[in-house]
């Protein structure tokens, strides 16, 4: 394993939670809360708890693997646990699940999950290097493998995409369209 002279930090240095009651205003028009909502408070999470490991300020870079499995309720309490996956030199992997619960009720469901890869910036927004991260359970370590594996087949599936689209071939392609709910109107 790679060191460096900076202090590795270990997961629990930077866990953070965020907890928020949802009120009426972050209703769409069904009346369940806006997916917009909770992105904002996810990305919100993983800055304070990208950015807490890293000791410096960090910038969001991709989203991965948002998915809403339910809806969530106006009226709900809802949290979002964080914590740091996955360091590389100076970006970092913030893991978040979304939980909401019916304060009424106590009952509790799981509403989501991400991953947040995040870059530290120095004072002149560059990127600039990360402490090593300390695994302290078997569950950071699966969660460390995992992100490496996450972001191989990734890489893998846009490599391959990007061959594919640069040699795009109308005419090999377009049995992919047999079935789709699309209509062939082209054009010159
Ligand atoms: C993220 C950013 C700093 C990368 O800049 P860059 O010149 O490509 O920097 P580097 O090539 O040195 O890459 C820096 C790190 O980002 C990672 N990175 C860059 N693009 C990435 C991508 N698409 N997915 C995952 N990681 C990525 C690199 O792997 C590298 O990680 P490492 O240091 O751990 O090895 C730059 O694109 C940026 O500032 N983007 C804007 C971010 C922002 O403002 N976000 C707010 C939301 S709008």
């Amino acid at each position: 394993m790679e060191s460096d002279n900076m202090e590795a930090r270990p997961v629990s240095f930077s866990r953070t939670t965020i907890t928020e009651l949802m009120i009426p205003s972050y209703a769409n028009f069904g009346g369940k809360v806006h997916g917009g909502i909770l992105l904002s408070l996810m990305d919100k999470v993983a800055y304070a708890c990208g950015s807490k490991h890293a000791g410096n300020y960090c910038v969001t870079v991709t989203v991965d693997g948002v998915e809403f499995l339910q809806p969530v309720e106006v009226g709900e309490l809802v949290s979002l646990y964080a914590s740091v996956n996955y360091v590389g030199k100076s970006s970092l992997i913030v893991g978040i699940k979304v939980v909401a619960e019916n304060v009424k009720t106590n009952s509790v469901k799981h509403t989501n999950k991400s991953f947040f890869t995040m870059v530290a910036k120095d004072e002149d927004g560059q990127p600039t290097r990360v402490p090593e991260l300390v695994l302290e359970s078997m569950t950071d370590v699966r969660r460390f493998t995992e992100a490496i594996k996450r972001r191989k087949f990734k890489k893998e599936a846009e490599e391959k995409l990007a061959t594919e689209t640069s040699d795009f071939i109308m005419n090999d392609d377009l049995h992919l369209l047999d079935g789709q709910r699309c209509k062939l109107r082209l054009g010159d």
